[in-house]
């Protein structure tokens, strides 16, 4: 597609990087409440189904909704194994935040404030400048300390407030280390001039490290869902996007694109860019379809790798699952696919170990929209 001046339009859909800005629909209710509690040092715990938009909504109210003053820090838990990985993100996100403008400014000030950390310079794959944090096994005590002190006193100093983000927290539960909620407890409910926001998506274990009354995390953070952008105003965003191409979307043909993605964000985004590509003026259900049927084909075969890890059992609950909607247990359910409902409750109870099926208002339900649409293609 030509733009007046002969340039490409770039496709306004994106659906694999965070989005910000012009890139970022709405969520204007969330951002007012979770700016209100960071700017009031409340912690939050925000948590939804994947790809719904938290760390995007985290990166908005970043970029656009704190005063500039505001320290932001943002820890990304995602993939680390052990408690040295949790510090040396925690560091990495102090490191990379706005504590200073300039990276040499930044640097002299992260020498000032931790003595027992070092960081280097460094280049992340996209060839930026990031510092690298060193922290020896044998100083793990001195280092946790180091880290959230220092770093408290350092903000109390300046007179400034900060928001600290960890996201996919529930990963400090994968790590096999109790204690270290403890820990942090001990530090965070003592820093009134700092919002530690929690994100993540795996509920059962959030729920567990928030909202059970004996665990050290109870009651120190608000919880707050981050729900489906509302239809009317992702079709909005939408239409929009397409109408500067000259392209139609109704809101008839949006709400078959909503009521298929059941909520999640991405792929609303990823079915838009799919039909941004295709050679069609005025956007109809087929062409919904068409390009659903493009996203399997290209699913094929990573989708029959995941196949292949799972137990006969599980890949048969998954077919049940994508094919049926109520009563999976029944006698008439069970009979038709050969399975004792014994069976299919244990391999649907795997399949959430594996956050391939949660559940919802006592049902079932297959996590990811684009395995669900794949396994409904192989039917
Ligand atoms: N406010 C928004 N407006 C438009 N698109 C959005 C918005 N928020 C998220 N998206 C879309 O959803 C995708 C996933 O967003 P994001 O990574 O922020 O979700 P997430 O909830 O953090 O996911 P995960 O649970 O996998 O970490 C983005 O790449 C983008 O396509
Ligand atoms: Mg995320």
């Amino acid at each position: 597609m030509r733009q007046p001046w002969g340039l490409l339009m770039k496709n306004p859909f994106k659906y694999n990087v965070l989005v910000t800005g012009n890139d970022f629909c709405d969520r204007e209710n969330d951002i007012q409440e979770l700016v209100e509690k960071i700017e009031n040092s409340v912690n939050v715990l925000l948590f939804s189904r994947r790809r719904y938009g938290k760390t995007s909504l985290i990166f908005e109210i970043f970029t656009h909704h704190l005063d500039e003053n505001f320290v932001r820090v943002y820890v990304d838990l995602f993939g680390i194994n052990n408690e040295y990985d949790f510090l040396k993100r925690v560091a990495k996100g102090i490191s990379a935040s706005n504590l200073k403008k300039g990276i040499k400014a930044r640097f002299k000030e992260l020498g000032k404030i931790f003595k027992r950390i070092n960081f280097s310079l460094g280049l992340d794959q996209d060839g930026q400048p990031v510092f690298k944090p060193e922290i020896k096994q044998s100083d793990f005590d001195e280092c946790f300390d180091e880290l959230f002190d220092n770093f408290a006193a350092y903000l109390e100093g300046q007179g400034r407030q900060a928001c600290f983000v960890f996201d996919e927290f529930q990963q400090i539960r994968e790590i096999g280390q109790p204690s270290l909620e403890a820990c942090l407890r001990t530090k965070i409910q003592f820093h009134t001039h700092i919002a530690y926001v929690f994100t993540g998506s795996k509920t059962h274990i959030l729920t567990d490290i928030f909202i059970d009354t004996r665990k050290p995390f109870y009651s120190l953070a608000d919880p707050r869902e981050l729900k489906p952008i509302p239809e009317h105003k992702f079709y909005l965003f939408c239409a929009q996007r397409f109408q500067r191409a000259k392209k139609e979307l109704s809101e008839d043909a949006f709400a078959l694109i909503y009521k298929l993605a059941r909520g999640e964000t991405r792929f609303v985004q990823k079915v838009c860019h799919y039909l941004f590509n295709e050679k069609v003026k005025a956007i109809g259900q087929d062409d919904i379809y068409k390009v659903i049927q493009k996203m399997n084909l290209e699913n094929d075969a990573p989708f029959k790798m995941l196949m292949q890890t799972l137990t006969a059992n599980q890949r048969l609950a998954l077919k049940i699952l994508a094919e049926e909607q109520k009563n999976l247990f029944s006698t008439s359910i069970c009979s038709k696919y050969s399975i004792a409902p014994q069976s299919l409750r244990a391999a649907l109870n795997s399949l959430m170990d594996k956050m391939l099926v949660y559940r919802d208002d006592q049902q079932y339900k297959i996590y990811d929209v684009e395995l669900e649409h794949w396994l409904a293609s192989q039917a």
